[in-house]
């Protein structure tokens, strides 16, 4: 099989874009598929500062080495350091490694010390990891884009996730979730910041051989928590079925539905209020960030969160580990 532009051996097939590509033309495809999704969600400006929220997982790698590459954009890489054993050592070194090796500013968040690790709050509480997880990066990687002065928060979100989540959540009337599943979330000045996915439109099978071909670091660990339900593995084999049936059905689904969000204001944001104790957006008086951690830890965490980032992740503390603190700060 040969790459569709030139002699060479094609090492990927793209069945929804009908195209055989040899290793350079793969990189140079999902280069510019990565640009155009940026313009067509229109993302961020040229020349923005964006933190990318990274795991250490296939594909947050893929998505800061192609983001690097394009030079749309001035990254810095945070990991929010989890406390998840010998799953989250293994990531912390990844992500060390890989923003060594490609000379990106990086920043390692461990906020261990002050109670917030996914062990200790999930044993003090009755709620699932997974969860607890999601919406402690999801208010530390927000706190930390705005309090750092940056424009957006991008994550590796995929196609093939993102597929799923839509489906899912419309199967469970969940509409507030629904709404909120977007290639963009616009920033809410000073509450929020602007999260954009520019893998929303990339599938997971190219994001793996992209990762595999250019030999990037990566954490092939599965974390100890991860549980998969019995619903979004039905839907996730459906939707599988259907892209093999009609290839890019995905891509249209995700298409038709950013459509729609993109032109309405989830309910959050066209009434956003301000949490009573750390002051970033919440949907009642306390936002579940500070409302969960005083009820696992005994009080509201997320000023405590807040200061340790203007303090010392902003003055180049300990936990910044490489490179000159965000030119914004200070
Ligand atoms: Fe968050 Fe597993 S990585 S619970
Ligand atoms: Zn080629
Ligand atoms: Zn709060």
């Amino acid at each position: 099989m040969k790459c569709h532009y030139c002699d060479r051996e094609a090492v990927v097939r793209l069945p929804y874009a009908k195209l055989n590509l040899c290793r350079e033309h793969f990189a140079e495809y999902l280069l510019r598929k990565l640009e155009r999704s940026v313009e067509r969600y229109k993302m961020f400006g040229k020349g923005s500062k964006v933190v990318v929220g990274v795991s250490g997982g296939k594909d947050s790698v893929t998505l800061t080495k192609l983001l690097s590459e394009s030079g749309l954009a001035k990254l810095l890489v945070v990991h929010v350091n989890l406390s998840i054993g010998e799953y989250s050592r293994i990531s912390v070194e990844t992500v060390r490694r890989f923003s060594v090796e490609h000379g990106l500013d990086y920043l390692i968040v461990d906020l261990s010390e002050y109670g917030i690790s996914i062990p200790e709050l999930v044993a003090k509480t009755r709620r699932s990891p997974c969860s607890v997880c999601g919406m402690v990066k999801r208010y530390v990687l927000n706190a930390l884009t705005l309090d750092l002065g940056y424009d957006a928060l991008a994550t590796a979100h995929h196609a093939d996730d993102m597929a799923v989540y839509i489906v899912k959540s419309f199967l469970l009337q969940d509409y507030d979730q629904l709404y909120k599943i977007s290639p963009v979330n616009y920033e809410v000045p000073g509450l929020a910041a602007r999260k954009i996915k520019p893998l929303y439109e990339f599938y997971e099978f190219e994001i793996e051989t992209f990762a595999k071909l250019y030999g990037l670091p990566f954490v092939s660990v599965k974390c100890p928590f991860k549980h998969v339900g019995w619903l979004e593995r039905y839907v996730r084999e459906l939707l599988d079925r259907a892209e093999e049936e009609s290839p890019g059905f995905k891509i249209s689904l995700l298409r038709s539905h950013a459509r729609r969000t993109l032109s309405m204001r989830s309910a959050e944001q066209a009434k956003p209020k301000a949490c009573a104790s750390c002051g970033l957006i919440s949907s009642g008086t306390e936002c579940s960030f500070c409302r969960f951690t005083r009820r696992a830890l005994g009080q509201p965490m997320g000023l405590v969160v807040r200061r340790w980032i203007i303090g010392e992740a902003a003055a180049g503390g300990t936990r910044r580990v490489t490179g000159t603190p965000p030119s914004s700060v200070g």
